[in-house]
């Protein structure tokens, strides 16, 4: 499936291949191939401030891009979701009790 995804879109194949033969460029994960291929290039998050009830399960599941704000509700604090932490701040957006959380 990973696969198929990637030959959708132009160059990706080479890109990988290119990416996958240099070392450094190493870091990038599945999830973050399958959303370069669907043309995703970054993640983003948001938090509808209003409708946080302050219960600290994004901050907690997904530090990397939630943190709970000085003023109490849950914020974002980073532009894009880091690729490492895409697949925690899902699981951020899936946990949130009041559903408030969008990661896209
Ligand atoms: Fe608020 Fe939902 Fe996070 S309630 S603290 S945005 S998990």
């Amino acid at each position: 499936m990973f696969w198929n995804n990637l030959q959708k879109t132009d160059n990706t194949k080479d890109e990988f291949w290119a990416r996958r033969n240099n070392d450094s460029e190493d870091h990038y994960t599945q999830n973050a191939w399958a959303n370069k291929a669907k043309g995703d290039i970054s993640m983003k998050a948001v938090v509808d401030r209003d409708g946080c009830i302050e219960c600290g399960l994004c901050a907690s599941v997904c530090p990397e891009v939630f943190r709970m704000a000085d003023d109490g509700p849950a914020e974002v604090y980073v532009d894009e979701v880091p690729a490492e932490a895409e697949d925690s701040a899902v699981e951020a957006q899936e946990g949130c009790p009041v559903s408030v959380i969008t990661v896209e």
